[in-house]
């Protein structure tokens, strides 16, 4: 009597236990699936220092360089950029790296980098003051002094340069992307100097908005800060300065 209520028990009981087994393992299946479908943690705005902020709007990154494009490409800013603001603008840039140099953040030797320089006034500038070996990159070229490239995906191999300069950190609508490129192009002991601005919100072709040098050093991962300055640099207010001090 006793066994058979057991076996009665037994068989009442089974369909529960493996319909509850079944259920278990599904579900630890579609979590497994969940966690490994997942895309890997995108670099919005959110992972970012709260002193940085990217711009919305730009709904693929073909329409962010066709708003750059837009600008870059203009036949009479082009012309304009090339003749009346030439002297001014290479005189100013001169000035800068004149003082970097005394400094001993840049030499005559030094391999060197301008990111987003336009029709390379800044390129023209370190070579005035004897810093020949120096190139300019932008979405546009305006040979020889500025080739294509993309700030997002520099053209170089790791380690080619020994200084690079960028009056341009808000043009990025990957900031940590273009800090980390300049860390893979730039070699051990070399300076970057970035002008920025900090005091208000840039012109209407930026991508970002940084509010204090923090989130610089904080995407700086493999470099130490070794300056900041007050500058007045064609509406930016602060100059920065980088060594990389590890690969
Ligand atoms: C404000 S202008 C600065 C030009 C120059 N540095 C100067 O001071 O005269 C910004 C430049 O960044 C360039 N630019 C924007 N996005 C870029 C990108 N992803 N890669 C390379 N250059 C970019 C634009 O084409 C434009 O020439
Ligand atoms: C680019 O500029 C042209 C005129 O100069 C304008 O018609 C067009 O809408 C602009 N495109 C973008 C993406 O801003
Ligand atoms: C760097 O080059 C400039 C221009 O050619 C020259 O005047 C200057 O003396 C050089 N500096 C050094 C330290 O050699």
């Amino acid at each position: 009597m006793k066994t058979d209520l057991q076996k009665l028990t037994f068989i009442i009981l089974k369909p529960f236990i493996l319909f509850i087994i079944l259920s278990l393992s599904i579900f630890v299946f579609l979590s497994i699936q969940a966690t490994t479908r997942r895309p890997p943690p995108a670099p919005d705005s959110t992972a970012l220092p709260s002193d940085l902020k990217i711009r919305p709007g730009y709904s693929s990154y073909d329409s962010y360089l066709q708003r750059q494009l837009n600008k870059t490409l203009n036949p009479k800013l082009r012309h304009i950029w090339t003749t009346r603001d030439w002297d001014r603008k290479v005189s100013k840039f001169a000035q800068f790296f004149s003082d970097l140099q005394r400094r001993d953040l840049i030499s005559n030797s030094s391999r060197s980098l301008c990111i987003g320089a336009r029709v390379g006034q800044e390129v023209a500038a370190l070579r005035r003051i004897g810093v020949e070996n120096s190139v300019g990159i932008d979405l546009v070229p305006y040979p020889p002094l500025v080739i294509k490239g993309d700030f997002h995906h520099q053209p170089f191999v790791d380690g080619s340069f020994d200084f690079e300069f960028s009056n341009v950190f808000d043009h990025a609508l990957y900031p940590w992307q273009f800090v980390g490129e300049i860390e893979r192009t730039l070699a051990r002991g070399g300076v970057c100097v970035l002008h920025v601005l900090l005091s208000r919100r840039a012109d209407k072709y930026s991508a970002n908005d940084l509010f204090s040098v923090k989130p610089l050093e904080e995407m700086f991962k493999k470099s130490e800060l070794i300056e900041v300055r007050s500058i007045d640099g064609f509406g930016l207010d602060t100059e920065v300065v980088f060594r990389k001090i590890r690969n």
